[in-house]
Formats: C-alpha cells, structure tokens, sequence
C-alpha cells in the first residue's frame, strides 16, 4: 500500500479520486483489503501475490473457506496449492496442498498433470479427502485417470493415496459433490469426453463404487454440481480444450437422474461464451440461504499462472438458475429480493 501511496504522490493524484482509473495491477494492488468479487481481474493473495489455483473448489471448514486449485507455472503443472479465507474475498496462500512427488516412479512424478483438485470433509474417518484428473507424464491426456490424497488438516500435507480409472472408466475433467446425507459423488467425463458419468464413493470417500452411470452423452466437461430446493443441478461446458464454449444446465431429482437439460444457464453480453470462462466450481455461500457462487476459470493457455477467476453470483428466475456478468459485486448482493429463488 505504501509503494502505491508513493507512486500516487509522485503522480500528483490522490487515492480516493485516482483509484478507478488505474490499471488492474495497480487499483487492484497488494495488501489492499478487498470488499468485492471483480471477475476477470487480477486477484492478490494477502501476501501480494497473485492467487495461483486454476480449476479449482472449495471447502468450507467452521467459519474458514479453503480453495484449491491448480498451481500452474507458465505452463506446467506444479501440484495443488490451498489458500484460506474467512471472507472470500481476502485469501492467504497456505501452501502447496500436494506436490509432485519427486519419485519418478510414482504416478504423481513432476512433470505429471494434476487437473481440476476438489477436496470433501469424511465426517466418519475424520479425513480431508481430495480428488483431481490425474494425467502421467510424458503422455499427454492419455492416462484420463482420478487420483486421491488424504490428510487429517484442510491446509494438509495431502498423501498421495492411488489412481485408476473409475470402473475402468476414462476419467478426465470433474468434479465432487456430497449430498445432505453424506454420501458423497464423483463426477466426471469418460469416453473420450463424449459421455458425462456419476459414481457414488465408498463410505471412506477414497474410491468409486460400482454404482456409476452414464448422466448423458453430449461432449460435456468442467462439471460443477449443486443442491438447492431438493433438486440437483450440473453446470457443464462443451469441450474445445482452453478455448471458451457456450455452457449448458441440467436438473434432476437425483444425483443419477434422469437429468434434464435446461439450456444455457449464462445471460447478457458474452454469455454465449461463457464471459470466455469454463466452469469449475459452485460455491454455496454459508449463512445465505440459497446465495450460490458460480467459479469459473478464463484459461490463458501462453501463461497458464495468468489464467483469470470469474466469480458470479447465481440467480434464480422463474425458479432456474440464471448466471449473468458483473464487473463487480459484494455478498450483499444476495439480499436483494430478485436474488431469491421464487
Ligand atoms: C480442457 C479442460 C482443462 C484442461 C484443458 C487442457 O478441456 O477443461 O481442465 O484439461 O482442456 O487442454
């Protein structure tokens, strides 16, 4: 804050009157507090330095939020960073969840790809679970594997648990979900990413049960599961690798469906695109009944650490969820009557 003050006072400008038309490194600058989601722009840690967790989701812990997510160098992959926050908007970088192993014979050596982590709370073994698309190096999306870690604190250390294909089933982009009774779910895109498939855990949540089916078969990925008003609902994204692609919403009245297409759940300007994002993650927002937040990732594949967050409230009209653009928002929004499910 102080190197902004003084770049400030060398300019000749004042905070309060300057701010707005500053650059995004600059307006938004480290250590500042944050009040506000201001999707798309760039997003410091409490440290200074930018949040680095693509494809990522959350856990919430008591009053503490924990996001995982990607940590991506230029271009590699470089393990499962964790930050926490109380408020979602300020996080503080808590480490690399789960690093690449630096044995090259192990399933996670560096150089392998750790895609999209989700991590659920196992209220019976006590365990923070975490699953991701797992890829072996050297081979490309070949592998289409889910891998496991555990560990007994949200910031972990994770350990490496296993890999394999869910059921024999290819497993790329996914995600989790853990309904009300504490059965917990593994989405995923099998076969190639033509077919979009949901596999019940085993008690422990570290493998798939046999109980697994095919959801539909539509080229979908980046699957983003929530609940609310007893039914389910599966935001999905066409498959066009980094590229942004129009994103389709489902509904059902179980986890295994028969799901229902609703169509683009995105409205206003480049909705059609998904505000160029892909989706990853729907938060439910703690103490705000029925306030869910919509995560996605713009992808910037020449510099994958830069790849943005775009976080937006999800709105519900006519009783469907609806998503549309905000240049920024605050939680408060989610007081406001036309937020409320009807
Ligand atoms: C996307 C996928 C990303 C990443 C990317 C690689 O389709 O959603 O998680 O795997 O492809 O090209």
């Amino acid at each position: 804050m102080q190197r902004v003050f003084l770049v400030l006072a060398g300019l000749g400008l004042s905070v309060g009157t300057t701010l707005a038309k500053l650059p995004a490194t600059l307006s938004n600058a480290p250590k500042t507090k944050s009040t506000a989601f201001r999707p798309g722009e760039l997003w410091y840690d409490t440290d200074g330095n930018l949040i680095n967790a693509h494809g990522g989701g959350l856990l919430q812990v008591g009053n503490t939020y924990y996001w995982y997510g990607e940590k991506r160098a230029q271009h590699q992959e470089e393990g499962v960073n964790v930050y926490s926050s109380k408020d979602l908007y300020n996080w503080k970088y808590e480490g690399v969840a789960l690093p690449p192993s630096q044995d090259a014979q192990s399933d996670i050596a560096a150089g392998c790809l750790m895609e999209r982590p989700k991590v659920i709370y196992n209220k019976k073994t006590g365990k923070y679970v975490m699953w991701f698309h797992l890829e072996l190096k050297g081979q490309g999306y070949k592998a289409a594997r889910a891998g496991v870690a555990v560990a007994d604190k949200p910031t972990g250390p994770f350990k490496y648990v296993n890999s394999f294909r869910p059921n024999g089933n290819m497993s790329r982009d996914m995600g989790l979900f853990v309904d009300d009774d504490g059965t917990a779910y593994h989405v995923y895109s099998a076969r190639e990413n033509y077919d979009l498939r949901l596999a019940r855990l085993s008690a422990d949540y570290l493998t798939a049960t046999p109980q697994d089916s095919l959801l539909f078969s539509k080229h979908q990925e980046a699957p983003a599961l929530f609940k609310t008003g007893g039914k389910y609902y599966l935001i999905t994204s066409g498959c066009t690798g980094w590229d942004p692609n129009q994103a389709s919403l489902h509904v059902a009245d179980h986890p295994f469906g028969p799901w229902k297409p609703l169509g683009d759940p995105m409205t206003g300007p480049n909705a059609k695109l998904t505000f160029g994002g892909q989706s990853t993650y729907v938060l439910p927002v703690a103490g705000k009944k029925d306030a869910f937040i919509f995560m996605a990732d713009r992808w910037n594949p020449k510099d994958l650490k830069d790849s943005r967050y775009l976080w937006l409230p999800v709105q519900f009209k006519d009783g469907q969820p609806t998503i549309g653009w905000l240049d920024h928002w605050s939680l408060n929004f989610f007081n406001k009557p036309s937020a409320r499910p009807l």
